[in-house]
């Protein structure tokens, strides 16, 4: 079974992605890291993140080894990955590994923009997350300034609104809701109503597969 999650910054699909996972026993690859982290590679080796050629080579020397690095949760590095994301060359190279990882034995969840209209356009279920920028953005408050981080709430919610401008704008592969995915809207839902209310959907539609 593959599972595309799909939505905009901070809507939970990540926390999501996971819980389905571990539900359904199956591998999760959040993919918003792989463009985190081509971003950071290409920041340490000194790579214009708007140079789209030298970014697509970056992205080609990506090791997946290192996408559990801490320094690829910070908001900066959310900002950078939205950049080179707007570049074909980048999304091409990055869009192999997502589908053998998506192809492999067991099938998979996935979550990100495109994961629904472009990586796995045959997915088995496919969910768009969404939620009203506000409360988007008093999640990501939260969760920031638990870990310490010191933000306002007001900036946090620029950068959300920035972000999903540049995702839903961009040529290359927009962030836009597959016809046949189905809509979770979480602005009213914790984490628990939401995974349940997520499940509920997976076995429909696979009720109707
Ligand atoms: O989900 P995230 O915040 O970790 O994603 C970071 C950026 O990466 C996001 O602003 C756009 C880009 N991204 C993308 O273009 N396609 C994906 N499938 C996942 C993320």
């Amino acid at each position: 079974m593959i599972v595309a999650i799909d939505g905009p910054a901070a809507s939970g699909k990540g926390t999501l992605g996971k819980r389905v996972a571990a539900h359904y026993g199956l591998p999760h690859l959040d993919t918003g890291l792989l463009y985190r982290a081509v971003a950071r590679d290409a920041l340490t080796q000194g790579v214009d993140l708007d140079d789209a050629e030298a970014a697509a080579k970056v992205a080609s020397a990506l090791d997946v080894a290192t996408l559990g690095d801490p320094a690829l949760r910070t908001v900066g590095a959310g900002e950078s990955a939205s950049r080179v994301a707007r570049h074909p060359a980048v999304r091409t190279v990055l869009l192999a590994y997502q589908r053998s990882f998506a192809y492999g034995p067991e099938g998979a969840v996935l979550d990100g923009r495109d994961i629904g209209t472009v990586i796995c356009p045959d997915a088995d279920v496919k969910l768009f997350v969404s939620a009203s920028p506000e409360v988007r953005a008093l999640r990501r408050f939260l969760e920031l300034t638990g870990r310490g981080v010191a933000v306002s709430e007001a900036s946090v919610l620029a950068d959300i609104r920035a972000r999903d401008e540049r995702d839903s704008t961009r040529g290359a592969a927009p962030l836009v809701r597959a016809p046949d995915a189905a809509l979770l809207d979480t602005t009213n839902l914790d984490i628990d109503a939401a995974f349940r209310a997520a499940i509920d959907l997976i076995e429909a539609a696979m009720s109707r597969a």
